[in-house]
């Protein structure tokens, strides 16, 4: 696990398109890469406020979740407020099941709370699996956006139970 840099953001495309396509292939690069709201995941990142960690396997990237702390005017689905990034996060297919987006949560909710960030918000389509890995470190639905539920993590729920037992 290593934090995220503007070196990593053609791999983040790829993680965002995993994410786009979490239950069938709707999306593609092209789409990713010119439509408005998707472009607000990646363009300028890193900028001020923004975190991510990057699961690497062999010298190679696997998975990846990252946050950005974007603009009410420009906001992400999962927008809660403009100090509390929006994660995103995916792992690519050949790795998953071994405990990297677990553990890449973890990671980023840890450097979220060294940095005092008020929270970690998300927004998760209804229907994913993936909202067990948000609800075990203590997300928590604090609204609806379309078919998806905006989750937000406070520091408080944070440090109790971001480490999985052994
Ligand atoms: C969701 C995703 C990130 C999980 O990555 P992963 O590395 O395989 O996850 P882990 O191995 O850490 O598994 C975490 C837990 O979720 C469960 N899980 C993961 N994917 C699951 C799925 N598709 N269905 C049911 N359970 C699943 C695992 O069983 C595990 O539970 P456990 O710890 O109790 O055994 C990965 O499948 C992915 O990239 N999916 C597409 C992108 C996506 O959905 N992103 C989230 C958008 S909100």
């Amino acid at each position: 696990m290593r934090p995220a840099d503007v070196r990593d953001v053609p791999f983040l495309e790829r993680v965002l398109l995993e994410a786009y396509n979490w239950s069938e292939a709707r999306f593609t690069l092209d789409w990713i890469r010119t439509d408005a709201m998707a472009r607000r995941y990646l363009e300028e990142f890193p900028a001020d406020g923004d975190l991510g960690v990057v699961a690497m396997v062999d010298g190679a990237p696997v998975g990846a979740v990252w946050g950005r702390a974007l603009p009410a005017d420009r906001a992400g689905y999962g927008f809660v407020a403009p100090d509390v990034p929006e994660l995103t996060l995916g792992v690519l297919p050949q790795a998953r099941g071994r405990g990297v987006a677990t553990r890449l949560m973890s990671n980023v909710i840890e450097a979220a709370w060294e940095r005092r960030l008020p929270g970690l918000s998300l927004s998760v389509e209804d229907g994913n699996a993936v909202r067990w890995l948000y609800e075990r470190p203590g997300f928590e639905v604090v609204g609806r956006n379309g078919n998806s539920d905006t989750m937000l993590l406070r520091p408080a729920a944070g440090t109790r139970t971001t480490r999985r037992p052994a």
